[in-house]
């Protein structure tokens, strides 16, 4: 079985913002990337060799002497589907702008034919330099998506335009831009969403706080990967692309009986929808008096995914757990996550703590991505995000199936 992971580069350049980018790397990693880091000699001042290596647990050379017989430059270029420079010094910057090649880092950059996401940081009278200002507009003109640095307060004590993005938003850019390419094209994603209603009568029904949110930010983030895309959506209340199929359902049932239909054909599920787990037993058609309202009878819901993992053939199936207090005892609320995904035949679970209202409704999250033998923390993040790393993880499944 080989596990099929995506292969970038980050370069490292010799800025103190440097130290920032040994979170991005682990976080790069979180998200289902192989890291080889290839740092300018400068930035060693910065971060040493030792450190990169060990977070990135590959070979670190910064100078093209270094492993000639290699020829790293060019196998380097040849393996990363994107390059990420972060941080990008001002000098950094002009040497790209000016096609120079006087480290490893240039040389790579100088062969490497795929995107590439420049992350600046410096001094704001170094980022408003208009020679700064003529080589960030060159590169741009080139292709190259270089970031605008942050506003805030520097190490010189100065503060403007100049600091290191956050990590979350140099993923965000990254994963938005340069790898919304085409690697889900052919394939076919259906992604439900929302809450199911359950009537008691024609007025009142049962719901949850389900907004759809995750499940519509997966379906987009499908869409942009090339893939066709079918939403079920359970009383979803937001504005939908039109190149989604949209098929939308009231109840559990209703939404068993569609998926029934489109899970056939599918190559992936996204079971993100939070389906009520009972219905009322007898149904009224009138609607009920108060007076007689005291008690409702409740029956159990089928189990949808259940249902369709037992007659599953090649899909990859994504589950989702929201729970409350998981913090309290997280390695018993992780167990009782990865028993879930076992029982539902699902490849994965992403695991979300939903008390005190922190996630329904809201455009971030945060969680535990969990399979048989792994359980990954992902810290606060956009709903979009956290998308493109569970498709990045369902591409994985994918590849180690094969
Ligand atoms: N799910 C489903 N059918 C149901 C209930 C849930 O397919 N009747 C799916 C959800 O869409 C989600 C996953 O199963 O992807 C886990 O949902 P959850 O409500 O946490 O699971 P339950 O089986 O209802 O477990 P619990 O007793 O903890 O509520």
């Amino acid at each position: 079985m080989t596990t099929h992971r995506r292969e970038i580069i980050l370069g490292v350049g010799g800025g103190i913002a440097a130290y920032k980018s040994c979170d991005l790397l682990r976080r790069l990693q979180d998200y289902g990337f192989n890291v080889t880091v290839v740092p300018t000699p400068s930035s060693l001042n910065f971060v040493g060799k030792a450190t990169w290596e060990a977070l990135s647990g590959r070979e670190v050379t910064a100078s093209v002497f270094e492993s000639v017989d290699q020829v790293r430059h060019v196998s380097l270029a040849k393996l990363a589907e994107a390059i990420i420079i972060a941080p990008a010094t001002a000098d950094l910057i002009a040497r790209i702008a000016q096609g120079r090649a006087d480290d490893l880092l240039t040389n790579v950059i100088l062969a490497c034919t795929s995107p590439i996401l420049i992350v600046p940081a410096m001094h704001p009278a170094m980022w408003s330099n208009p020679a700064t200002i003529e080589n960030v507009r060159i590169l741009r003109s080139r292709g190259i998506l270089i970031m605008e640095p942050e506003v805030g307060a520097l190490t010189s004590g100065d503060s403007g335009k100049g600091r290191f993005p956050t990590t979350e938003s140099i993923i965000e850019t990254f994963q938005s831009s340069s790898l919304s390419g085409d690697d889900l094209r052919g394939k076919r994603v259906l992604v439900t969403a929302g809450g199911t209603r359950e009537a008691i009568d024609p007025v009142r029904f049962i719901g949850n706080h389900s907004s759809g949110k995750q499940g519509l930010a997966i379906a987009e983030a499908a869409l942009h990967r090339g893939a066709q895309v079918t939403l079920i959506a359970a009383n979803v209340d937001i504005e939908i692309d039109s190149r989604i199929k949209v098929i939308r359902v009231e109840s559990a049932h209703e939404m068993l009986s569609k998926l029934e239909k489109a899970f056939q054909d599918s190559d992936y599920l996204f079971m993100a929808a939070a389906v009520a787990d009972a219905r009322v037993s007898n149904r009224a058609d009138g609607k009920i008096k108060k007076s007689n309202l005291s008690s409702i009878e409740l029956i159990e819901n089928p189990d949808l995914l259940q249902n369709l993992s037992s007659h599953k053939d090649k899909q990859i199936v994504i589950a989702f757990a929201a729970e409350t207090q998981v913090s309290d005892n997280e390695g018993d609320a992780i167990e009782q996550a990865r028993s879930k995904m076992l029982r539902k035949g699902a490849d994965f679970i992403f695991l979300n703590d939903v008390s005190h209202g922190e996630i329904f409704g809201s455009d971030e999250t945060r969680g535990w991505l969990i399979t048989a033998h792994n359980a990954v923390e992902i810290g606060r993040t956009r709903k979009k995000n956290l998308a493109n790393l569970l498709i990045n993880n369902a591409l994985q499944s994918t590849h180690q199936l094969s």
